[in-house]
């Protein structure tokens, strides 16, 4: 049987690192594409050179034309410009539209079969413009965001309760930005809530709270240490887990940016939800129930989430 194809969009810190990635764990070969000229072909060498070392076989290659992602099962984008310090999601929205438009006409050009996976932020926006200029049908176009949310959620509860990231859960939904909704109830420790074990005096109900902050502000975090970029190893690392998920048809049951019809009372958005991903692409959108403060607080991440996709309508009114 051939091998997968995974076509990279974007050859900056998340890209060279999802290359890698996609490498070590063999989930076929590897095109990586940039404007940048000589990035996706050095990055893409350097890489290959990895492979006798860590044992892996791969076609890895760079480009910077549309054609070389012909045929790609996979494709990841995260070209764009990332944050610097004081910058917020938002403020990129602008220059990575315009990203998003050329980027989506390559992939329906030349991989209109693909599962997209989309980085770029502001995430639920970028994911719902690329949909859009891509053409393609919604349940293949998804948004990275709630597997690397619940994933520095899960971080820093293991940390706090000293015990392994493999047994905490977590789940996260809402649109990628401070407005993300943590779910707590819906959090566990070995299949055990995290408000049971606020009660059984295990987790700090204070410390509970502080770790629902540092988590929403858990992209701000890293930006602030680097100065020079936004987080990119747990990005990929999470992709990743999506590309997996499908290409082994894995029907993992995830949180990502979904195209809503009607699920959660919403329609014609992308926003953070649970979804079962296989063969299918988005196989399924699971509907949990909220209680109130739940179902407000998500409400106001996608208020924000909406106020963002009228923002590109306004750039770009072809997107209506
Ligand atoms: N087509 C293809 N690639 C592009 C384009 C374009 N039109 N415009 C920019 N790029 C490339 C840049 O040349 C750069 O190599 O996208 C790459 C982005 O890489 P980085 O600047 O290193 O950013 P990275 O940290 O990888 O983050 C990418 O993901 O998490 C989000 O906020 C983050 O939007 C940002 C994206």
């Amino acid at each position: 049987m051939a091998r997968n194809k995974i076509a990279l969009i974007g050859s900056g810190q998340i890209g060279g690192t999802l290359a890698l990635l996609a490498g070590l764990k063999e989930l076929g070969d590897i095109v990586l594409f940039d404007v940048q000229e000589g990035v996706p072909q050095g990055k893409g060498l350097d890489i290959a050179q990895s492979s006798p070392v860590e044992g892996f076989d791969a076609r890895i290659s760079g480009t910077q034309s549309y054609e070389a992602i012909a045929g790609a099962d996979v494709v990841i984008v995260t070209a764009g410009v990332p944050r610097k310090p004081g910058m917020s999601r938002d403020d990129l929205l602008e220059i990575n539209l315009r990203v998003m438009e050329q980027v989506g006409a390559g992939i329906s050009k030349y991989a209109p079969e693909a599962f997209v996976i989309c980085i770029t932020n502001p995430l639920d926006a970028m994911v719902w413009a690329l949909q859009k200029f891509s053409g393609l049908p919604a349940s293949q176009v998804v948004g990275m965001a709630g597997v690397l949310d619940s994933a520095r959620f899960r971080y820093f509860l293991a940390e706090e309760l000293g015990v392994s990231v493999e047994d905490v859960t977590a789940f996260v939904l809402g649109g990628h930005g401070d407005t993300m909704v943590p779910l707590t109830r819906y959090s566990t420790v070995a299949g055990i809530p995290l408000p049971d074990l606020v009660k059984m005096g295990w987790l700090d109900g204070k410390r509970l709270d502080e770790i629902v902050q540092r988590t929403r502000d858990g992209g701000a975090e890293i930006v602030g240490l680097l100065k020079t970029g936004s987080a990119f190893y747990a990005p990929a690392a999470s992709a990743i887990a999506m590309a997996e998920s499908y290409l082994r048809d894995k029907k993992r049951v995830l949180p990502a940016a979904a195209y809503l019809q009607g699920e959660y009372g919403l329609d014609g958005i992308y926003v953070g939800v649970p979804v079962v991903i296989g063969a299918g692409g988005v196989e399924k959108v699971v509907e949990i129930e909220l209680d109130r403060a739940e179902r407000q607080m998500f409400q106001k991440s996608v208020d924000s989430v909406e106020g963002l996709i009228a923002a590109c309508r306004k750039i770009q009114p072809s997107l209506a």
